[in-house]
C-alpha cells in the first residue's frame, strides 16, 4: 500500500510501552487479589488474553444454539402477514412474491385472508367472544412469561460461561423479544380486554426472575417454557393461531439449553443436590398449583380440564428437569402423588360426583371447540 507514514519519536512510544505494561501489571494484580478476596476484581467474564469468553469456544453449543436458530429464524412479515412487521429483507421478499405467483386462485386467496382487517374478521367468525376472551386470558399467560423471558434470559448473560454458550443464550433473548412483540400484536387483534398478571403468574415470575445464578434456567427454560409449550400445544390448531407451531419450534429449542450447557459445564453435585437448591426449586413450582384454579374457567370454555393440562404440564417439568440434572425434594412418583392430592381434593370439593384420577397419567389435553 502507497501510505505516507507520520514520523514519532520512538523514545517517546517506548516511555508509554513501559508505562503501559506496568499500569497493566498493576490493575490485574489487583483486580486478581480483589477477587480472591470476594470484594469484586474485574467484572466481565472475559479473556482477553486468550481472545475467548471465560469458558473457551465451546463451538457445539453454539452451532446446537446460535446457529440452529438462525436457520430456523422466522420473519413475522412472512408468518403473521396481518401483523404491522416488516422485518423481511429483499431477497425474502422476492422470493415470497416468486412463491405467490405458484399459488392457485384457492392458496391465495387463504393467504389474502390473512392480511390485517381480514385476520380480525377470520377471529370475529371463528370464535364467540367468551371463546376469544377465554383464549387472550390465557394467551396472556404466555405473553407476561415472553416479558419475564426477554428479561431472565438477557441476565442470565452474565452467568454463563463460554463464547459458544453466550451466543446460544443472546439468540434466545433475540427470540423472546421477538416473541414479546409479535404475541402482544396477536393478542391485540382479538379486541378483547387484556389481562394484568394475576397475583400466581406475578410471583411466580418474580420468583424466576430473582432466582440465583444458574437456577435461573430451571425457572425460564424447565418450568416457564413447559407451561408455554402446553398452551401452545392446546391452541396452536385453532384458526388464526397457526404461527403458534413456531413459537412451539422455538420455545422446544430454549427447553434443551440448560441441558447442553450442563453437557459442557456439569453443576457440582452440591449444586444438584444441596437440600436449600432442591427446596427453592419446589418453592419455584408451588405457584403453578393455584395458577391452574385461576385458569380453570377459561380452559373449561375450550373444552380442556384445567388438572388434566395441569398434569401434563407437571410431568414434562419433571421430565426435563431430570435431564438438566435439577434435583426436586422427591422422586418422580412422591411429586406426582402430590399433585394428584392437591388436585383431587379441590375436584372433590367444588366438583360434584367428582371421582378420583390420575391427572399426571393423561396422556394429552385436546381442546374441543364449539361452534362459534
Ligand atoms: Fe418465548
Ligand atoms: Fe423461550
Amino acid at each position: 500500500m502507497d501510505i505516507v507514514a507520520r514520523q514519532v519519536s520512538s523514545r517517546v512510544a517506548s516511555v508509554h510501552r513501559h508505562i503501559e505494561s506496568a499500569a497493566n501489571r498493576f490493575f490485574r494484580w489487583r483486580d486478581a487479589v480483589l477477587k480472591g478476596l470476594h470484594l469484586g476484581g474485574r467484572k466481565a467474564p472475559y479473556n482477553d488474553e486468550g481472545y475467548e469468553f471465560e469458558g473457551g469456544a465451546r463451538d457445539g453449543i453454539r452451532k446446537k444454539h446460535y446457529d440452529k436458530s438462525l436457520r430456523l429464524l422466522w420473519k413475522a412479515e412472512k408468518h403473521a402477514s396481518w401483523s404491522s412487521f416488516r422485518d423481511c429483507s429483499k431477497s425474502e421478499k422476492l422470493l415470497m412474491e416468486m412463491s405467490e405467483k405458484t399459488l392457485s386462485d384457492v392458496e391465495r386467496k387463504h393467504l389474502k385472508r390473512l392480511e390485517s382487517r381480514e385476520f380480525k374478521e377470520l377471529l370475529d367468525r371463528s370464535y364467540t367472544l367468551r371463546q376469544k376472551q377465554a383464549i387472550v386470558n390465557l394467551l396472556l399467560g404466555v405473553g407476561h412469561g415472553e416479558a419475564y423471558a426477554w428479561l431472565v434470559s438477557a441476565e442470565l448473560l452474565n452467568e454463563i460461561k463460554s463464547t459458544g454458550a453466550r451466543a446460544a443464550l443472546t439468540m434466545q433473548v433475540f427470540e423472546e423479544a421477538k416473541h414479546f412483540v409479535v404475541l402482544r400484536e396477536l393478542i391485540q387483534a382479538f379486541g378483547v380486554e387484556t389481562r394484568r398478571q394475576s397475583a400466581w403468574e406475578y410471583m411466580f415470575m418474580e420468583n424466576v426472575f430473582k432466582a440465583e445464578g444458574l437456577e435461573k434456567f430451571f425457572g425460564m427454560n424447565v418450568l416457564v417454557e413447559a407451561i408455554a409449550l402446553g398452551i401452545f400445544g392446546v391452541m396452536n390448531d385453532f384458526p388464526g393461531l397457526e404461527i403458534l407451531h413456531l413459537f412451539h419450534l422455538d420455545e422446544s429449542r430454549h427447553t434443551a439449553l440448560p441441558v447442553n450447557y450442563f453437557k459442557e459445564f456439569p453443576m457440582s453435585w452440591w449444586q444438584k443436590n444441596s437440600p436449600v437448591s432442591r427446596l427453592r426449586r419446589f418453592y419455584l413450582i408451588l405457584p403453578v398449583v393455584p395458577l391452574m384454579m385461576y385458569f380453570e374457567q377459561d380452559f373449561a370454555e375450550l373444552g380442556v380440564d384445567v388438572f388434566d393440562f395441569g398434569g401434563s404440564v407437571v410431568k414434562r417439568i419433571l421430565k426435563l428437569a431430570a435431564r438438566a440434572g435439577f434435583l426436586l425434594p422427591m422422586h418422580d412418583a412422591g411429586m406426582t402423588s402430590m399433585l394428584n392430592l392437591v388436585f383431587n381434593s379441590y375436584c372433590s370439593l367444588t366438583r360434584t360426583g367428582h371421582d378420583w384420577r390420575d391427572f399426571a397419567a393423561v396422556p394429552g389435553v385436546q381442546a374441543v371447540m364449539g361452534a362459534a
